[in-house]
């Protein structure tokens, strides 16, 4: 059934024509729109040429004040911006980056004229004649810091004691053919760590200051048809500008589009679904094509929409198409076409398990008389979100509970540098324990992450900044805010609307203008109506760590996310008279003073732990902060596997999980953090990583990854002992057992003496036994649920280290030079058990059509280069990653020795 609704149109001159590609010489006419990935070919080399006379700087930067530490409480308050007050020697270039982003600004009277002159022509590496062969060879995603080496020293801990920052330059060739005369060239960059600035053929083209951000710039103007085009980029990463590692380089996916001079425009079509039934869905899609040429144009748009599988190819015949529209855009504007179509029996997007996350893809032609000027495809789901203060996210009717984490966008020993096959072993993981929702915190994400979310049904949380005006490191996001939150806010809505996982738009995380009152409240009105404009079918949210529900900021945003706040702040009494944050519990202050808002835990537990490091004495409490001696050791810098520590301002997951249970209207909760991150390495500020995941860097789960999968996976029988029972020196010593189970009591024995059955207790979510004495040998749980066994596990005393032991995730990868494989190397007694303490240093080498790209252990204290082929395994465990040499096919084998044990060995199958 059709069922289309008025099409809006200009109605300019018909009667001319704007031109269209015309064949080249061989008579083949180019596709009406390409999209080239252009990842290969770069060459690289940090740092400016010797003895630039050309200041090259997009703006003058506060100074850094000499030996200040990169790091702050993570709850500090943020200050307000410093005031510049050096006068640049010579001008800087921010007045021709600027107007890179006059598409994304809605008023024209703020848009931005370039400047006379092409400052930086004269710069050698912005010319063609310049001999780069020196230069390193890089393919793209690149990220120049994460090889290292680590820098142990100094103040440079918040930000991953990796090189990050610093002057980066890319070069690349581009051939343009003749036949793309007349055809509009346009570079895509989804992201660039950071203040990028792009030349073409010696000529200044723009460039984008916020390296979370996916941009273009185009290059028609300044493009050689027939020729060869010379690319140059520049990126100046500053120091200090950021609480987590940032990376540094073109990280992301590079792309040149060619179109014609009418097309449609960059992220111009929206598909929403505004009334979704299990019988019927109505489908509307706008779609905004622009016309770059001098003359008129009056073209017909139309849409199918193709159901896809789960691999996302078509099946079959179109399931609907939107009848086409004609539309007149006059020469250097655009016009927009809106259409609706009513789907019977959609197939719905939604999270599993209890539903299905379907696809479908709409497909835009545009076209005059019989030629097709463009096409375009655009993913979405068919799906009804809504947001009830008493229930939460109910999505297609059904409420879900949100079970989320928060994740920054490195990806362990790869770095910034963007892996769809790294990103999806992330959410495999997170998704086997239970979670179906994740808070890209605190920036644009890749884009391919959504297309994984999408395909993968998780629910997402798409957060554009960590700070607005006011600063948390000196050379942070707020030198550029003033002059590019539009765009950045515009380009994050625009770009991520149709994706079906996003559920909500979060405009920043635990901002400075929490505390500036009414000043505040009005920079985040700015930005949600930004956001709104861009997209009214789904709420807009800020972190709040600080603004209480009688403070402006909260009233701005449609949704309460709070940060640690529902639990309390610092309510132990070992905090009073602190000068740091301290507040009782928020959950029904929030709730009484916006019954009609949805409220939702954007941070939740923030709790420590290194993995299968276990320290004695144990807490005897479930939520305590972290110090030496209790639950800390900074001798080591390690913290406890008990789980039972957290920052200061935070929980861990028992505590959060009982607050939930007390606020049953909370629509769930994002833990700080699925994986561990690179930077940010609270409590041991000398080390590399975080200890707050709940997976480690190496993506090894921590015992804590079963206390979460034991509360959200309830249906799946499980049960989980810690610690592991390998302790020599323990002997006749009280060695505390906990057990994580989806049961509700469970037995305990040693050697085949029970200890004793426990039920859990209301607000209880761990059974444990803080008397065991420790004794060799077979400890053994059998978990119960309503009286019934349900799961039974065990840990035995290992052996004298003996073997190495090599599993890959995955047996058959694709030899694209993308494709990886993520090898877990266990160290084993001479029976297999793992060796929970083991720590040699493991040796691995490949034969065959692939390669080592990094290795790591999850040890936030380890400095050795991700690089390194060799590395000592971290409580018995080390990783190594393989990737097959593109188009390849064979047999990969990876052996991993090392001194004293038997060599372990695994084969992975290449395919092209
Ligand atoms: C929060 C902050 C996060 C991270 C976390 C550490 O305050 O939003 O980015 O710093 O604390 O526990």
């Amino acid at each position: 059934m059709l069922c289309p609704r008025p099409i809006t149109f200009l109605l300019a001159c018909l009667a001319a024509f704007a031109p269209i590609a015309t064949p080249g010489a061989s008579g083949a006419m180019p596709p009406p729109r390409e999209r080239l990935s252009i990842n290969d070919g770069w060459r690289f080399t940090p740092g400016d040429p010797a003895g630039l006379a050309t200041n090259l700087s997009y703006d003058v930067r506060p100074a850094l004040e000499e030996g200040r530490r990169d790091d702050g409480p993570a709850d500090a308050t943020p200050q307000e911006a410093a005031r510049i007050a050096a006068v640049a020697a010579q001008p800087v270039l921010k007045p021709w980056i600027l107007p890179t982003g006059n598409a994304l600004i809605k008023d024209p009277a703020k848009r931005h004229a370039r400047p006379a002159g092409d400052p930086g022509s004269d710069v050698a590496y912005v010319q063609a004649g310049f001999d780069d062969s020196a230069w390193q060879p890089v393919t793209l995603p690149h990220d120049w810091a994460i090889a290292g080496p680590f820098i142990p020293e100094g103040n440079i801990g918040g930000m991953g004691r990796l090189p990050s920052w610093g002057i980066g330059w890319y070069r690349r060739k581009l051939e343009i053919p003749a036949t793309d005369a007349g055809r509009r060239i346009v570079l895509e960059i989804d992201g660039a760590m950071s203040y990028s600035t792009v030349w073409l053929n010696g000529r200044l083209v723009g460039g984008w200051p916020y390296g979370y951000t996916s941009w273009q710039v185009d290059l028609t103007p300044y493009v050689r048809f027939g020729g060869v085009n010379q690319l140059a980029i520049r990126l100046d990463n500053p120091p200090a500008s950021a609480r987590w590692y940032p990376g540094g380089g073109i990280y992301r996916n590079v792309w040149l589009t060619k179109t014609q001079p009418v097309h449609v425009e960059q992220w111009g079509t929206i598909v929403t679904t505004p009334h979704v039934a299990r019988d019927a869905a109505t489908i509307e899609v706008a779609v905004t094509a622009a016309n770059t040429s001098s003359a008129p144009a009056a073209v017909r748009i139309s849409t199918e929409i193709f159901a896809l599988d789960d691999a996302g190819r078509r099946v079959n015949a179109a399931v609907a198409s939107i009848p086409p529209a004609e539309v007149a855009i006059a020469a250097g504007e655009r016009n927009t076409v809106r259409g609706s179509v009513v789907l019977a029996q959609p197939r719905l997007w939604g999270p599993p398990p209890t539903q299905q996350p379907h696809r479908y893809v709409a497909v835009t032609r545009v076209t005059r008389d019989d030629a097709l000027l463009d096409t375009c495809e655009t993913t979405f789901g068919i799906r009804e979100l809504r947001f009830d203060p008493k229930r939460g996210v109910i999505v297609n009717g059904e409420r879900i509970r949100i079970q989320g984490v928060n994740q920054h966008h490195d990806l362990g020993a790869l770095g910034a540098a963007f892996n769809v096959r790294a990103a999806e072993r992330q959410l495999e993981i997170l998704r086997e324990m239970g979670c179906n929702a994740v808070r890209l915190s605190h920036n644009p994400p890749a884009p391919e992450l959504l297309e994984l979310t999408d395909r993968m049904g998780f629910l997402v949380v798409d957060e554009s900044f960590d700070v607005w005006e006011r600063r948390k490191t000196p050379l942070d996001h707020h030198l550029f805010y003033p002059d590019w939150h539009e765009q950045d806010m515009r380009a994050l809505v625009r770009r991520d609307r149709n994706h079906p996982s996003v559920i909500m738009w979060s405009i920043g995380n635990e901002v400075g203008e929490q505390y500036t009152d009414a000043a505040g409240a009005a920079v985040a009105r700015r930005l949600h109506e930004i956001t709104r404009e861009e997209d009214p079918t789904r709420p807009t949210t800020t972190a709040m760590n600080w603004a209480k529900p009688d403070m402006p900021l909260p009233a701005v945003v449609d949704l309460i996310s709070l940060n640690y706040q529902g639990e309390g702040i610092r309510q132990e009494p070992e905090f009073e008279g602190t000068d740091r944050i301290r507040t009782p519990p928020q959950y029904p202050h929030f709730h009484a003073k916006f019954p009609d808002k949805v409220i939702v835990s954007s941070e939740s537990a923030s709790a420590f732990s290194s993995r299968g490091v276990y320290l004695f004495p144990v807490s005897p409490l479930v939520s305590a902060p972290v110090r030496d001696g209790r639950g800390g050791d900074s001798t080591i810098r390690h913290v406890s596997a008990y789980e039972l520590h957290a920052v200061d301002f935070g929980s861990t997951a028992d505590k959060v999980f009982g607050s939930l249970d007390r606020h049953p209207y909370v629509a769930g909760e994002f833990v700080w953090t699925g994986f561990d991150y690179l930077g940010e390495p609270t409590p041991y500020y000398e080390s590399r990583s975080s200890y707050c995941g709940i997976i480690d860097l190496a993506g090894f789960p921590k015992d804590r990854f079963f206390l979460y999968q034991s509360r959200w996976r309830p249906d799946h029988p499980m049960a989980h002992l810690l610690p592991h029972w390998t302790w020599p020196e323990r002997v006749g010593q009280v060695t505390p057992v906990h057990v994580f189970t989806s049961g509700d009591a469970a037995e305990l024995f040693l050697n085949g003496r029970s200890l004793g059955r426990k039920a859990k207790g209301e607000f209880e979510y761990r059974l444990r036994w803080d008397d065991v004495v420790y004794e060799p040998g077979l400890l053994e749980v059998v978990a119960y649920k309503a009286g019934r066994e349900w799961a039974r596990t065990v840990q035995r005393t290992a052996g004298e280290a003996a073997a190495l032991a090599a599993t890959p995730d995955r047996a058959t990868i694709r030899a694209d030079g993308l494709d990886l494989a993520f090898v877990t190397v266990r160290v084993t007694d001479k029976d297999g058990v793992t060796a929970p303490r083991a720590d040699h240093r493991i040796h691995f080498s490949v034969e065959g059509p692939g390669e080592i790209v990094a290795t790591d252990n999850g040890d936030p204290t380890n400095m050795e280069s991700f690089t390194s082929p060799s590395r000592q395994a971290f409580s018995g465990l080390c990783l190594v990653i393989i990737r097959a040499r593109p188009r390849q096919a064979g047999e990969i084998q990876v052996t991993a020795s090392a001194d004293g044990l038997q060599t372990g060995a695994t084969r992975i199958t290449a395919t092209r």
